[in-house]
């Protein structure tokens, strides 16, 4: 499985072989700047991503918790996201995002 991740310099980077459980994890853990201060229990909105058109159906739905941090997040948009919300699975393989403002250190 491989993600596409623009950051938010608009520079582009593949994580192939992605080993976090979600997809904040493989962003964090390629090193990308994402601050995602409160490690994933979406708390924080600092792992703010904006899902390229594509995808957006194809991901489960934003639960209520998730839809109150983005609520504070920076430029929320209709393809926001928590990336710590979305959990990898093979049939995201090629899943693109932005990294939002907001989100980097
Ligand atoms: S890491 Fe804090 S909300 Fe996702």
């Amino acid at each position: 499985m491989r993600i596409v991740v623009y950051d938010q310099g608009g520079a582009r980077v593949e994580i192939g072989d992605v080993a976090g459980q979600t997809l904040m994890s493989a962003i964090r853990d390629k090193g990308l700047n994402i601050t995602a201060q409160c490690g994933g229990c979406a708390a924080c909105a600092t792992c703010h991503v904006y899902v390229d058109d594509e995808w957006t159906s194809k991901l489960k739905p934003v639960g209520d918790v998730e839809d109150a941090m983005l609520d504070i997040a920076e430029e929320r948009q209709e393809n926001s996201r928590l990336s710590c919300q979305v959990k990898r699975t093979e049939d995201l393989d090629g899943l693109t995002v932005r990294l939002a403002p907001g989100s980097g250190f």
